[in-house]
């Protein structure tokens, strides 16, 4: 049985990632140094999955630390990583914080393993910025990152890319995620924003169950059919599944190269006031929200491209924008109920 390191695995997308490699067959060790996760996500793992996830918290910043931990571990056949601070926001207060933890990790990972490793990296199609044509594919240019966080994804992109040119034992897939969203159908794991969240659905929900206000919706004047600005929302559960795929891919010897790139989208559209509408019309509750000025640092609009991910990964997203809603909702009331 193959085993997977997964970093960053007790968060949210992380969470998820490891429920469908134990569902794919794969044995998972988890490496986190839950700075932005709660360790009870593994109790919650545990009770989907029904064993308890091997789990190691440690800095990937720790360059002796990683060394110490691969050396012991010989037996790791892939690693996907997600460990890496995201706040857009902070990003742009501590750009330092940033681009230490988000390249130290990576870097540290790689020379561990000697260059020597299937690693599949989480991007995000913020390195896009307002792309010139939609939906964007993966061969569209880059544009300079609006934030350090931005930065981060797209200079590790280069970092990845450079070094795969020269050396043929690293084989990488840097996957762009959309726009993650929802939880898992057993409401056990999903989302779990520090502090107020910056993320649209996350608010949605806290906004319904009274623990936020209003939502207030960043602009109505961008250049779009309702004026709210358009994403591609995609169920987390469908880009952790993508996840499997790209692992798969990469064990089957058949990329055609070793650097690849896919987009994780649904690639449709929806606009704030639609994912508004969608989130009452599935799960029957009144959301008040009250129209605000552009957010600093947004773009308009942005869907994804996602034909060569069903081509080479072999993987569509399948979840719809109402399971995405009443799953977000099923997981906040849980948490109502079960705080952490
Ligand atoms: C979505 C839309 C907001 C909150 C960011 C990162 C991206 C990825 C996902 C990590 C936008 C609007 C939001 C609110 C609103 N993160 N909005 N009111 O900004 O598209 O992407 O999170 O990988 O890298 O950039 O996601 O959910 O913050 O915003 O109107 O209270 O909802 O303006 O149009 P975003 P988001």
């Amino acid at each position: 049985m193959s085993k997977i390191l997964v970093t960053g695995g007790t968060g949210f997308i992380g969470s998820h990632t490891v429920v469908e490699l134990h569902n794919a067959g794969y044995e998972v060790v988890i490496i986190d140094d839950l700075s932005n996760s709660n360790p009870k996500i593994l109790q919650q793992i545990e009770a989907i999955i029904g064993i308890k996830p091997e789990f190691v918290e440690l800095d990937l910043c720790d360059e002796a630390k990683v060394n110490e931990f691969v050396a012991k571990n010989t037996d790791i056949d892939g690693v996907i990583h997600f460990a890496a601070f995201k706040a857009v926001g902070e990003s742009v207060q501590k750009p330092l914080k940033y681009y230490r933890n988000n390249f130290y990790s990576l870097i540290n990972l790689i020379n561990a393993f000697n260059s020597s490793v299937n690693l599949v990296f989480s991007s995000s199609c913020t390195v896009y910025g307002q792309p010139d044509i939609l939906p964007v594919t993966e061969e569209a240019p880059t544009k300079k990152a609006e934030s350090p966080y931005g930065n981060t994804k797209q200079i590790a992109e280069e970092i990845l890319q450079e070094t795969c040119a020269v050396t043929p034992s690293l084989k990488v897939t840097s996957l762009r995620y959309f726009n993650p969203v929802g939880a898992h159908h057993t409401a056990l794991i999903g989302e779990l924003p520090i502090g107020v969240p910056q993320n649209l659905v996350p608010f949605i929900t806290q906004s319904a169950i009274g623990k936020r206000g209003p939502i207030t919706v960043y602009g109505n004047d961008y250049d779009t059919p309702d004026g709210s600005a358009i994403r591609d929302y995609i169920h987390v559960v469908d880009l952790a599944k993508a996840h499997v795929a790209a692992i798969k891919r990469l064990e089957s010897g058949k990329a055609d190269s070793n650097y690849e790139v896919f987009n994780l989208g649904t690639g449709k559209g929806s606009s704030v006031l639609q994912i508004i509408d969608a989130f009452e019309q599935s799960t029957g509750q009144k959301l008040d929200y009250t129209i605000g000025a552009r957010r600093e640092g947004d773009i308009e609009k942005v869907w994804g491209d996602v034909t060569k991910s069903a081509r080479d990964l072999n993987w569509k997203a399948e979840l719809d924008i109402d399971v995405m809603m009443s799953s977000a909702w099923n997981w906040e009331k849980y948490l109502k109920d079960n705080p952490f």
